[in-house]
C-alpha cells in the first residue's frame, strides 16, 4: 500500500475516504509542523497533503525520495517550488473552485466591516460607551453606487464581481486577460490599467495569486494613487501589499482603510498595524467555512485517490507530469 501523510488534522469525513486505499497518517497536534518534524514524517511516503504553512521545496524532495504526489490544502500554491517538483516528476495538486465563492463571501465580509466600521462599532458596545443614537456616531461610507476596482479577475474575482451587482456597482478590473464582452456588460465591469484602477476605484479588492509579478503590487506608488477615501481589501496573499508602506499609508491618511485577510509575514503584523483604527484585520480566514473545507479536503483526497489509481487528478497544478 502506498503511504500518504497529511500535515495537519482536516475535516475528518474527507481523510476516512483513505481507509483501506493508502496507508495513512496524520501529524497529531493542532499545530504547523516544525521543519525537521516534516523532513523526518515524509522519509518513506508517496504522497503528502500539506496545508499553505508547509514549505515543500528541494531540501523536502531530497528528505522524501520516494514521493510521487503532493496534494496541497488551498489553491494558491506559493508554498510550493512547483518547478522543481516537476523537474523530478512529482505531481502537485490545489484545491480551486470550491473555495471560489467562499472566498468571495469572505471579501465582501472584510469590505462591508471596513466601510460601515463594524469592528469598532462592536467595541465600544462592549466597552460601554453607547449612551444612545447620535447624529455623528460611527459615520462610514457607503457601498451601494460606488466603485469597486478588482485586481485579478480569475474565479475568485468573478466570484467579488458579480456579488457587486446586488450593490448596484460600477467595476474597474486589472488582469493579464479580459473578460468576453458579454460579463463585462453584465457586471458593468471595464478593464483598465492597474494605474487607472486604483486612480478611479472606491474600494479596491486583491485576487492575483502570489508570484514574482505580483509580489508588492502594492506599494507606497500604487497607495498613493488612489483616492484619499478609498479602502484597500486583501484576501489573496500578504507579500502582494508591501505592508510596511500599508501602515505608512493607513497612518497618513493616503487612504481611508484597510481589511486584511493575509498578512506579509503571517502570521505576524507589520509594526503598528494593530494599532491603526482603520484597518480591520482577520486571521487568513478566506475559505473558512465547514463546508469549504470539508470540500477543500474532499478535492484534495480526490486528487491523491486518483493518481494512486492511475486515474486523471481532477486539479492538477503541473499536469505535464502525468504524460
Ligand atoms: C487559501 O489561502 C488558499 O490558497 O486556499
Ligand atoms: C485565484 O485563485 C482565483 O481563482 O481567482
Amino acid at each position: 500500500m502506498k503511504k500518504v501523510y497529511v500535515t495537519r488534522m482536516l475535516p475528518e469525513s474527507a481523510l476516512k475516504r483513505l481507509d483501506g486505499e493508502v496507508e495513512w497518517s496524520v501529524n497529531p497536534d493542532d499545530r504547523v509542523l516544525e521543519r525537521d518534524e516534516l523532513l523526518a514524517a515524509v522519509g518513506d511516503v508517496d504522497g503528502l497533503l500539506p496545508l499553505l504553512t508547509d514549505t515543500i521545496d528541494a531540501e523536502l524532495f531530497d528528505a522524501a525520495p520516494k514521493l510521487k504526489v503532493v496534494a496541497n490544502y488551498a489553491v494558491g500554491f506559493n508554498n510550493i517550488d512547483v518547478e522543481e517538483a516537476t523537474r523530478r516528476g512529482i505531481l502537485v495538486t490545489n484545491t480551486p473552485g470550491v473555495l471560489t465563492e467562499t472566498t468571495a463571501d469572505l471579501t465582501w465580509s472584510l469590505l462591508m466591516a471596513m466601510a460601515r466600521r463594524i469592528v469598532e462599532g462592536d467595541k465600544f458596545m462592549r466597552a460601554g460607551k453607547y449612551v444612545g443614537w447620535a447624529p455623528m456616531l460611527l459615520l462610514g461610507s457607503d457601498v451601494y453606487g460606488k466603485t469597486l476596482g478588482i485586481v485579478g479577475i480569475g474565479q475568485i474575482g468573478q466570484a467579488v464581481a458579480r456579488r457587486a451587482m446586488g450593490f448596484d456597482m460600477n467595476i474597474l478590473y486589472h488582469d493579464k486577460w479580459e473578460l468576453p464582452p458579454v460579463a463585462e456588460h453584465l457586471l458593468h465591469a471595464d478593464d483598465v490599467s492597474l494605474e487607472e484602477l486604483l486612480q478611479g476605484s472606491d474600494f479596491v479588492t486583491l485576487h492575483v495569486p502570489l508570484i514574482p509579478e505580483t509580489h508588492h503590487l502594492i506599494g507606497k506608488e500604487q497607495l498613493e494613487m488612489m483616492k484619499q477615501d478609498a479602502y484597500l481589501i486583501n484576501a489573496s496573499r500578504g507579500p502582494v501589499v508591501d505592508e510596511v508602506a500599508l501602515v505608512e499609508a493607513l497612518r497618513n491618511g493616503v487612504i481611508k482603510g484597510a481589511a486584511l485577510d493575509v498578512f506579509e509575514d503571517e502570521p505576524a503584523m507589520k509594526p503598528g498595524l494593530a494599532e491603526l483604527d482603520n484597518v480591520v484585520v482577520v486571521p487568513h480566514l478566506g475559505s473558512a467555512s465547514i463546508e469549504t473545507r470539508t470540500a477543500m479536503a474532499d478535492l484534495a483526497v480526490s486528487n491523491l485517490l486518483d493518481f494512486f489509481a492511475g486515474k486523471q487528478p481532477p486539479t492538477p497544478v503541473n499536469p505535464d507530469v502525468l504524460k
